[in-house]
């Protein structure tokens, strides 16, 4: 199952507003192309991180169908659904989700721990490098709340690279970084997927990394264009 394209069938999402009901995500179905970059870019408040956090089987009461190859995401019972998510699936937050209150190794590990993994010694010079590649080396002991918010940025990436996840979402990933770090995380981004076949569904409004889509995907009001 897993390297496999995943589907999203007639995707609808409803919420509440006062007496009325509105569609964030209005009738969406495409297929995400196994091991290639896929874009995703559209109007702020048009639905992306909502259509991410639906492929990523984050949003219950959805209506409609998401598929991993011939799996069904949300016909898993929960604990399931959760260990297909922290098997397979790694999201870069587009506010990051690191833990404050812990170091940056651990939050690197952290998918490691959650699935009671050994760290390896090839995942430390994983990491090592990187640290090093991304100009965090001197960092790893530092707890994330004394971070700025472009190595904030920097760490939930390098989280994504080394949590051999075959499905990496990230939302706007590079949002606080300037340019030489935007293409850095392009660079490896692009050397990660060569080397694990990666599925890589990535929203941003940068041009330049638009221009690295393989699959452009815009959505206006909760629909693709
Ligand atoms: N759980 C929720 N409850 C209420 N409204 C929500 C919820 N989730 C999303 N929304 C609304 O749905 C719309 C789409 O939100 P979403 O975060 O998907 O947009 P976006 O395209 O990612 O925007 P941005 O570019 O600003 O990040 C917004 O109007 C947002 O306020
Ligand atoms: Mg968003």
């Amino acid at each position: 199952m897993s390297k496999s394209n995943i589907r999203a069938n007639n995707l609808v999402y409803t919420i509440k507003e006062g007496q009325s009901a509105r569609n964030i995500l209005n009738g969406i179905s495409c297929e995400i192309q196994h091991g290639i970059l896929t874009t995703i870019s559209g109007p702020s408040g048009s639905g992306k991180t909502t259509f991410m956090y639906a492929l990523a089987g984050l949003i219950e009461s959805l209506q409609g169908e998401v598929l991993y190859g011939d799996k069904s995401i949300y016909d898993l019972r929960n604990t399931q659904r959760d260990n297909f998510r922290l098997n397979n699936i790694n999201f870069i937050y587009q506010h990051l989700n690191l833990f404050g209150f812990m170091n940056v190794e651990d939050n690197l590990k952290l998918n490691y721990m959650l699935r009671n993994e050994k760290v390896s010694k090839e995942l430390e010079a994983c990491i090592d490098k990187y640290l090093e590649i991304m100009n965090l080396g001197n960092i790893r002991k530092k707890e994330i709340q004394s971070l700025s918010g472009g190595e904030k940025q920097r760490v939930a990436i390098i989280r994504a690279f080394v949590s051999g996840a075959d499905y990496i979402f990230a939302d706007e990933p590079t949002g606080n970084l300037d340019k030489k770090n935007s293409l850095l995380f392009m660079e490896c981004l692009k050397d990660i997927m060569k080397e694990s076949q990666s599925t890589v569904v990535l929203v941003t409004h940068d041009k330049k990394i638009l221009d690295y889509g393989e699959q452009q995907l815009i959505i206006e009001d909760g629909k693709l264009v």
